[in-house]
């Protein structure tokens, strides 16, 4: 498929693929038998500039186009799906709320050290009871003085336990609904934040998703981000961005299922031939590959509507919502094709079938990304 990525893209692309076959995969082994999350890779990505891709030089960046950042997400996401994520939270939601609704001062603060990979970046949205229906959080933020006190808790919080600020949105107002939620950029060690539970999760071992707790955490006011009240609309504008790193995750879970499960149907005889032979494997794998192709389209697409600043919600709804169906899906189907061996942790299908269940729930899940996508058609 011709994309038409410019050289810059292109070179991305090699120097991402080969960070990941050198770096990233003899890393996977480890994360998947310890879950521990991939410090010594994570650095040496901020070496090579890949915490702040997107970011403009000024505030410590690469200043590269978004298309190149949703690139590098890709091909990490090939070798390992935990690595994509890290990025993706980090620099989608954990460090654009502050490049486009901070002020300058936070900008030189915050944005300077998390472009350049010295912070590590995450995103306090979801509660217990406020998943998808993040609008009713209940955790609190009131003025006192010259701080806010912010009282509550947060789950789910990936990157949260390694994390060096987050993006917390906590509720101001009591009466005004989504209205009254406000964005706050808290420090890791500030008193009163306590990093809790650490979910073991079915996959994405390496990701750190934690649980975070807010007793009497005091912020200053100055690390208050945008205006008091703009907290939801700053989660659903950097959610809208995010969405396109999910996906870009997501197909490259789908891409290394389609890549194993062919190299595979290759090589695998069965009734004197290569299964790939076998009208039954060879149309599975015609499936596959024709919605890979699809979920790239979209994906790029998505990501080019950013790239030039045009209004890119709906499109990164549907890039979210069909790569994510092909991830599970494409690793289903890489499963069967492997047969028994599928089904061991001999070979990385299994590693992918388990990766691809959450890209269709983080991020907003599917039935959220419909809605969305079925708002935009109503207004349109
Ligand atoms: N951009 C800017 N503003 C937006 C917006 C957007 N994309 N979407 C909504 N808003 C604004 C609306 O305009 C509205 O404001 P006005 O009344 O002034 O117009 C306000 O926000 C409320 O909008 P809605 O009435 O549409 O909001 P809602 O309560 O119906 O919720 C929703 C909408 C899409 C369902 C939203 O709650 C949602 O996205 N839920 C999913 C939450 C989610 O994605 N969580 C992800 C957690 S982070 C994560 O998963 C990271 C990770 O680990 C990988």
């Amino acid at each position: 498929m011709n994309l038409n990525f410019t050289e810059e893209q292109e070179m991305m692309r090699k120097m991402v693929r080969d960070f990941a076959k050198n770096e990233v995969a003899p890393a996977v082994e480890r994360m998947e038998t310890e879950d521990r999350f991939p410090r010594e890779v994570v650095d040496k990505m901020a070496e090579l500039g890949l915490m702040g891709i997107p970011i403009p030089e000024q505030y410590g960046g690469a200043g590269m186009d978004f298309t190149s950042y949703i690139i590098a997400i890709n091909e990490l996401a090939k070798e390992s799906a935990a690595l994509g994520v890290i990025l993706s939270v980090h620099t989608s939601v954990g460090t654009n709320p502050i490049l486009y609704f901070g002020t300058e001062e936070q900008k030189q603060k915050y944005v300077t050290k998390l472009a350049s990979g010295q912070y590590l970046g995450a995103f306090a949205l979801t509660e217990p009871s406020a998943g998808s229906d993040a609008g009713s959080l209940k955790t609190r933020a009131k003025k006192q003085g010259d701080h806010y006190v912010l009282n509550g808790s947060k789950v789910f919080i990936t990157n949260g336990g390694e994390a060096d600020t987050y993006i917390v949105f906590a509720r101001t107002s009591a009466s005004k609904g989504s209205k009254g939620v406000s964005a706050f950029i808290v420090e890791k060690d500030k008193k009163g934040l306590t990093i809790g539970k650490k979910e073991k999760k079915m996959g994405l071992n390496g990701s750190n998703t934690v649980e975070l707790t807010f007793d009497q955490c005091e912020v200053p006011e100055e690390n208050l981000l945008g205006e008091e009240g703009e907290g939801f609309k700053i989660a659903m504008a950097n959610l809208d961005v995010g969405r396109i790193g999910i996906a870009a995750q997501a197909l490259g879970i789908a891409e290394a299922a389609l890549e194993h499960a062919t190299e595979y149907a290759k090589e695998r005889n069965q009734f004197g031939k290569p299964i790939l032979q076998h009208q039954g494997i060879a149309f599975k794998l015609a499936d596959m590959a024709t919605q890979v192709e699809a979920a790239k389209l979209l994906t790029y697409q998505a990501a080019n509507l950013r790239a030039q600043g045009q209004p890119c919600g709906k499109q990164a709804s549907m890039a979210k919502m069909y790569a994510s169906k092909i991830a599970m899906t494409s690793a289903i189907e890489a499963v069967q094709v492997f047969g028994g061996y599928g089904y061991t942790k001999d070979y990385p299908v299994e590693r992918l079938f388990r990766d691809a269940k959450v890209t269709e729930i983080y991020e907003g899940t599917n039935e959220i990304q419909h809605k969305v996508i079925s708002k935009h058609l109503l207004r349109d």
